[in-house]
């Protein structure tokens, strides 16, 4: 056995949904670190309106279906998976649990669930990696990039991303900058000594500028669409672009040969008054569609139930992402708890579809959020 396996914790009965999971977490973590992982930019108008708007959606149920032959099976780049869970890339995870990213990845793939690694990782990049490559039956494995200013140094992480295992780049482009992250200002939030961002190691800071602008400094090196097609060039793993929001980025997106558009407002945690994704993904869908489209679309953001979830696949999602539910689980119980979060939103995607008679999710269509046919 691995020395790195992580110990086995148990999670306490009374937690039966994800939002029992956040009140325990919420009392496990310290301060600082609750305000970094449940803090959204600004007001925080964006976090709640992702809430708001899965929560807005009536799910129109269909009665005396056969269910027989269901399953949750999904296609995405051309594999098959049980269920279209994907764990979101996280920043620093061992802030919530000395496990990190060792304990979601192993939840993940012990789940069937897909496992995204953020560039910000508290763990090198190739232990995760290593630790879940050969389990049968795991979900996607993926790399998030977020482009650096140094291009060489990009390049390299790309190419360890590649050697770890890591099936598909999810290339960030929603945040060229921090959003403005009131809740951890006053918190006074830090990173505490012995976490840092352990993949960028090495990155010079980036050159300043004279006047001290934001504009005229980091913003320099914000990425552009020619970055996309500089990393396509440069890898052979597909690039997925990660914080879509507006159906003409979709549309060139798909023009620029991207493998897929993970539609998402960061959690909240960018532009504050950006859409919700649930109204992006349906206008990003309808867009792709109406284009000649296929790409397949992943969406993030405020999904926190198994109803959550058909509504996305009803909208035109191939799979779905989940952020801080797993912060949750892993603070609570480390990769117990982060498989207990997976298998609640599983157990009530099925009951869901159950209820809407939706033998597979190829069932759940606009018609079930009460859209009439053209
Ligand atoms: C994030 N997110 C994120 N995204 C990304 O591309 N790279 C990253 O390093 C991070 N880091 C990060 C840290 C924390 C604390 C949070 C809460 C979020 C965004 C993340 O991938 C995802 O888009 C959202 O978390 C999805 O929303 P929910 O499920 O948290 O509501
Ligand atoms: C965040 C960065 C790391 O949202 O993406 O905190």
């Amino acid at each position: 056995m691995s020395p790195n396996l992580p110990a086995l914790q148990a999670v306490a009965p009374e937690i039966v949904c994800l939002a029992d999971h956040e009140r325990s977490a919420a009392e496990r973590l310290d301060a600082h670190a609750w305000a970094y992982f449940s803090g959204g930019a600004g007001d925080e108008r964006c976090l709640q309106a992702n809430y708001s708007a899965w929560d807005a959606l009536p799910l129109w149920p269909r009665v005396l279906r056969p269910l027989s032959a269901g399953h949750t099976r999904i296609t995405l780049l051309g594999q098959e998976y049980a269920h279209p869970l994907l764990v979101a890339p996280v920043a620093f995870q061992r802030l919530a649990h000395a496990d990190g990213e060792l304990a979601s990845a192993y939840a993940a793939a012990a789940l069937g669930a897909g496992f995204t690694l953020s560039t910000q990782s508290s763990l090198a990049l190739e232990l995760p990696a290593q630790a879940v490559l050969d389990t049968a039956g795991r979900g996607p494995l993926w790399f998030q990039l977020y482009l650096q200013h140094d291009r060489g140094f990009t390049r390299e992480l790309v190419q360890r991303a590649e050697r770890a295992g890591y099936e598909a780049l999810v290339l960030t482009v929603d945040a060229p900058v921090s959003g403005v992250r009131d809740r951890e200002r006053r918190a006074g939030f830090r990173l505490p000594a012995g976490i840092s961002a352990v993949n960028l190691q090495g990155l010079g800071s980036a050159p300043t500028s004279a006047d001290g602008s934001l504009c005229a400094g980091m913003l320099r090196h914000a990425p552009t669409w020619d970055d996309l097609s500089w990393l396509q060039a440069q890898t052979r793993l597909p690039v997925l672009l990660k914080g879509v929001l507006h159906p003409q980025d979709a549309l060139q997106a798909a023009r620029l040969q991207a493998a897929g558009i993970v539609v998402s407002n960061h959690g909240g945690r960018t532009l504050d008054s950006a859409p919700a994704t649930a109204l992006a993904l349906a206008r990003i869908a309808r867009a792709l569609q109406s284009g000649g489209h296929a790409l397949p679309l992943v969406v993030d953001g405020g999904i926190r139930r198994g109803t959550d979830v058909l509504k996305a696949m009803a909208l035109g999602a191939s799979a779905v992402m989940v952020g801080r539910p797993v912060i949750w689980g892993l603070a609570n119980a480390g990769a117990a708890g982060v498989a207990h979060v997976l298998r609640l939103l599983r157990d009530e995607l099925e009951i869901a579809m159950a209820l809407t008679g939706c033998a597979t999710l190829a069932d759940a269509t606009p018609a079930l959020l009460g859209e009439e046919s053209p």
